[in-house]
């Protein structure tokens, strides 16, 4: 089978600073990743190349088996491939949840508008907002606003779908909802890439995670061998400080 996201030997700089060291990675169809690792250890870099965001130095990046760095496609095939999903919304501030949604569609994919509306209140309905459609973002909470943009990013039906902590910048609160229609996606099957501190969700939504520090994957497996017998230093001592923070040890009790 032709994996979802296949990157071999991937190697990003800024300048003088490499931020990607050689990363393999392979994403089955179907599989959800969780990406963890410190901040600034190149977790968000690898997301943006996988979106084609960023040129890179070296390697090779496939997604459904099309090889797609090194501006082989344009913005319109790859948001057809893959759709990615940001700590900030970026909503556009004057128009409606509806027509947010419907944008897209209408003029990248060229939808008639009725077809786009139709889908853009399907999608909205599916992230629990078919009562919010004509509230702009100013009128929804952060949690409402990141719904639409996740509705806005599926309208595109992408392949693939990239979360770049996609819930670090909500209150605690508001932070439940978004995680429930991120995990009703993976539970429909979607292909996925999750970036995130929330280690309780990777837990339960994944079927596999990965470690990154420095640049580099230090270590991946299921989220049941992951959580419960990481073999590297660095992954324990990383999980040691992520779980003490929400009353949990590494194997030691079952993380619920
Ligand atoms: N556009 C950029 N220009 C220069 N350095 C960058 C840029 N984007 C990210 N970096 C650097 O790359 C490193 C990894 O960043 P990032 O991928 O955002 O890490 P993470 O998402 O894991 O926190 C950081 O040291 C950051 O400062
Ligand atoms: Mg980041």
């Amino acid at each position: 089978m032709i994996p979802a996201i296949e990157v071999r030997g991937l190697r990003k700089a800024f300048g003088k600073l490499e931020i990607l060291r050689g990363i393999d990675l392979t994403v089955d169809d179907g599989e959800v990743l969780s990406v963890i690792g410190p901040s600034g250890s190149g977790k968000s870099t690898l997301a943006r190349c996988i979106c084609c965001l960023e040129s890179i130095q070296a390697g090779e990046i496939r997604l459904h088996g099309e090889r797609v760095d090194g501006g082989r496609l344009g913005s319109r095939e790859i948001s057809r491939l893959a759709g990615m999903i940001f700590q900030q919304f970026n909503l556009w501030p004057h128009l409606t949840a509806l027509q947010n949604v419907c944008l897209a569609p209408l003029q990248v994919l060229g939808l008639p508008l009725e077809e786009a509306r139709e889908r853009g209140v399907t999608l909205l309905e599916r992230v629990g907002l078919g009562d919010r459609l004509d509230a702009r973002p100013g009128r929804l909470s952060g949690g409402q606003q990141q719904r639409v943009a996740i509705a806005r990013a599926l309208a595109m039906e992408p392949r693939i779908m990239l979360f770049d902590e996609p819930t670090s910048a909500l209150d605690p609160e508001l932070v439940g909802e978004v995680l429930e229609v991120i995990a009703d996606l993976a539970r429909s099957g979607m292909t996925m890439v999750i970036i995130t501190h929330e280690m309780l969700f990777a837990r339960d939504v994944s079927s596999r995670i990965l470690f990154m520090d420095e640049g580099e994957v230090v270590e991946e497996g299921s989220p049941e061998v992951f959580f419960t017998a990481p073999t590297k230093a660095r992954t324990r001592q990383f999980l040691q400080r992520m779980l003490s923070h929400i009353g949990q040890e590494i194997g030691k009790e079952p993380l619920r």
